[in-house]
Formats: C-alpha cells, structure tokens, sequence
C-alpha cells in the first residue's frame, strides 16, 4: 500500500541523523553532465526525485553506480538524447538539466515540467536569462526545444531570486567563455552548495551567498569528490514535530547555520535549543506558545517548504497565527485535510490563513497530495488523539528518505503500510 498509519503518541524522545539535501542533491547531479570524468558524492539522499533524476542521467548515457553511502557518476559517454517525457513530467527537477545540456550539447528537448498542486510554476524566468545567452526556444509537438550555436556571457538580472533559474544560469555560464553577471540571484543554500561544487571542480564564481554572482567561463572540470550537505527541510520538518506532542530530540547533522529562520520560529514558541558541534538539541513545551504571525520568504526568510508543517503544529499551538505564504500561490492545500482532525482555519485571502489553536487534533484518514503538504500531515497525526492514516506516501518518499523510520526514532508510532 501506500500509505502511513500514527497512533498518536507520548512525548517524542531520542535521536535522528538528519539525511542529505534533496534540493542541494538534484542541481549538482545535473551538473556532473559538465564534467570531463566523474564526481564521487557522498550523503546523496536514497529518495526517490533522486533515482528519477539518475535515471535521467543513465538515459543521457552516464554511468551511475552507488557504492555503499557512496554516488559514482561517469559523464563521459553521455550523449544528447531525449529526455523521457514521463520522466520529465513527473520530477520538475528534470528543468535543472536546462543549463548543463545547453552547455555541453547546446541543444536539449524536453517536456514542459508539469506544474503541482503548490503552483503552476511557470520557467519564464528560466527562458528568459538563457535567452539572454544566446538560446532559442522552440514548441516541438507540445514539447521544448532549446537550442544554441554558442552559449555566449550576458549582465542578466532575475526580477525575482527563483533558485531553479539561478542554477540554470550558473550551470548555463560555468564554461560558457567570458564573464557573465547576474544579479538577483537566489541565495538559497541549495545555490550556495551547487557553487562550492562546481568551483571544487575548477569553476571561477564569486559572490557565493550574495545575490550578485559574477561567473568566469573555464574549459574544462575535473572531477572531484564532494559531500552534500544535511537537508534543512527535513531538519526543520522534524524540529516543529517536536511541537506536536512535546518532549526533547536531538537532530544529528542538522545544518545549523542555514536554519536560523526555523530555529528562531521554534524558540518563539517555546522550546530550548541547545547546539553541539554535531547537531541541535531540542526540549519542547507540552503546547506550542504564542506566534501571531509568520510569513514565508526568500532565504534567509522562513522557507516555504516547512510553511505546512508549521501549519500543521499551530493546529494545537496556543492562541491565533497568521501564516502568510508569499512564494507559492496554492500552498494551503491541506487545509481540508487538518480540518478532518478538528483543526480550525480562517482563509482570510488565498495569501493569507489564520489558524486558532484547539488543545488536541483527534486521529483521521487523509489524504498527501504533495511533499511537504504530506509531511505536514504526518506531523499532525503524531499529536493526535487516536489514530491517523495518510495515503499517497509516494509524496513523502520523494523528498524523505524515510519518514516512519526517522520519526520511530524519536520515539513516534509510526508505519508505513
Ligand atoms: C526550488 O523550487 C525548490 N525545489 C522548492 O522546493 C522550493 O520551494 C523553491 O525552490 C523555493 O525555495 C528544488 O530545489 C528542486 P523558484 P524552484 O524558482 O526552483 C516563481 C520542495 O518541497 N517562478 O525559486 O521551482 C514560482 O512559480 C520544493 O523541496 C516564476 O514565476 O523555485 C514560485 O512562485 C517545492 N517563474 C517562485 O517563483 C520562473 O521561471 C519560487 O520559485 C521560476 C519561478
């Protein structure tokens, strides 16, 4: 089946060691298309947006092999080929090989990469800076075709920091001969890491961490050897877990340093955090306190992606909170779904929900129609009085390596069915 049984439960208690980053892990991965040779990465997350991406890269002709906690890439037989439209509809990640296969093939075709239920994420930003570079894009039989003679550098600018346009562009530039400029460029960490990498490589890029990025063309990458960092959603989604019952965990390999904005958020609400060299300790009131407002932003704002499971802990959090979305225009989708546990919602516009706290949800069966909505929802069910049932963990699955089993480590009663 596919779905996930909660009884709700104690007080969490324990540890977890906190996975690899999907969103750092997906850009560097259609970046190994770059390299003259093969990158060796470790902490590669086992989910599944990265096998579909992998089996993207094996039908472009590159050569994948894990070995144990270890990802073997090979690019060098890699060939311009089709990218299978099931594939590429169904991970919108397939967009990030935009840059690299223009860079090395200078033409690539491929379907649009379908909208989800948080947005209709558009690419137009995405089109429009290679454009600037030199691309044209075609409609081929309801499919998109980019080709260039010669990538060539450009002053671009972004009138808004998207991070999937921001590493296009940079996978786009990194061998492109020339000095290309790009201002308003995404900061994410997820951005800042894809960076690293490539300059690991031998790249030439400046202004990591700022939203001026200046990218020198070199000839060639080398291979390299890189670890991926810790994934801060999923940190940051287990941190406001803590939220739904209470009680103390410790987050190994949660990236600290790039959770500021959750952090602050969950000592608002009362809990105590403590930070060791190898990860966060975290102590949680028996209810959330107070937090009358939180808004979603660009980083290093709070991150769209845990903005339904903070959500999901203000369903039991005392007093009212107003949670403005301001990156995705459908993020509230689950709304229906806490609604079946007792939650209580003012939409007050499709920006803006007010959520008035209730001592405890009660156990329901719902339904995951995304990632972190999903996520959200399991969330829900661990504080919950009696049992809960989410289907569609094929959501979760795309972006936790294992939900049931991080969260039984805490302590949670929890399966996967
Ligand atoms: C990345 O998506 C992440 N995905 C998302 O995580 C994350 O929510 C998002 O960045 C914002 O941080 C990956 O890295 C694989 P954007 P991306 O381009 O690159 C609009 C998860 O759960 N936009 O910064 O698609 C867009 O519609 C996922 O792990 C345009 O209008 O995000 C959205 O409203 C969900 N035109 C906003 O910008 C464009 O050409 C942010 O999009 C591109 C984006």
């Amino acid at each position: 089946m596919d779905s996930i049984r909660v009884q709700g439960t104690a007080p969490l208690q324990g540890k977890v060691k906190i996975q690899g980053s999907k969103n750092a892990a997906l850009p560097i991965l259609a970046a190994s298309l770059l390299m003259e040779g093969q990158v060796l990465l470790e902490n590669v997350p086992k989910i599944s947006d990265v096998y579909g991406m992998l089996h993207i890269l094996e039908e472009l002709g590159c050569h994948v092999r894990w070995e144990r906690e270890l990802l073997r890439v090979d690019s060098r037989r890699a060939k311009l080929g089709g990218i299978s439209a099931e594939l590429a509809k169904s991970m919108r990640s397939s967009i990030f090989l935009l840059g690299p296969m223009l860079s090395r093939f200078h033409e690539v075709t491929m379907e649009y990469p379908g909208g989800c239920v948080i947005g209709k994420r558009p690419i137009d930003l995405h089109l429009e800076a290679l454009r600037r570079m030199g691309v044209q894009f075609v409609d081929e039989n309801g499919q998109l075709r980019a080709s260039v003679k010669a990538l060539h550098p450009a002053a671009l600018e972004l009138p808004f920091p998207s991070v999937g346009a921001t590493e296009n562009v940079i996978m786009a530039a990194v061998k492109t001969e020339g000095v290309t400029l790009l201002r308003g460029a995404a900061r994410e960490p997820e951005v800042q890491v894809l960076c690293e990498f490539l300059n690991s490589c031998g790249a030439s890029i400046l202004g990591i961490g700022t939203n001026f990025l200046r990218i020198e063309g070199v000839k060639h990458l080398r291979e390299t050897r890189f670890r991926i960092p810790s994934d801060r959603i999923v940190a940051g989604t287990y941190l406001l877990a803590g939220f739904s019952c209470g009680g103390s965990m410790f987050l190994e390999e949660a990236p600290l340093r790039h959770m500021e904005a959750v952090c602050s958020v969950a000592q608002k609400m009362g809990a105590t955090l403590t930070v060791s060299e190898n990860g966060i300790y975290a102590q949680f009131p028996e209810r959330a306190g107070e937090l009358p407002l939180v808004r979603t932003n660009i980083y290093p704002g709070f991150p769209t992606d845990l903005q339904s499971v903070l959500l999901a802990v203000r369903c039991t959090g005392r007093g009212k909170t107003l949670v403005q979305e301001n990156i995705f225009e459908n993020r509230f989708r689950i709304i229906d779904e806490l609604k079946k546990m007792g939650a209580c919602f003012r939409m007050v516009n499709e920006r803006e929900v007010e959520v008035t706290g209730v001592p405890k949800l009660l156990g329901a069966s719902m339904e995951a129609r995304e990632l972190r909505g999903g996520a959200a929802l399991v969330v829900a069910a661990l504080g919950a009085k009696g049992e809960s049932r989410i289907s569609g963990r094929r959501f979760i699955d795309r972006g936790y390596e294992n939900i049931c089993r991080d969260l039984r480590e805490l302590g949670a009663r929890i399966v996967s069915e």
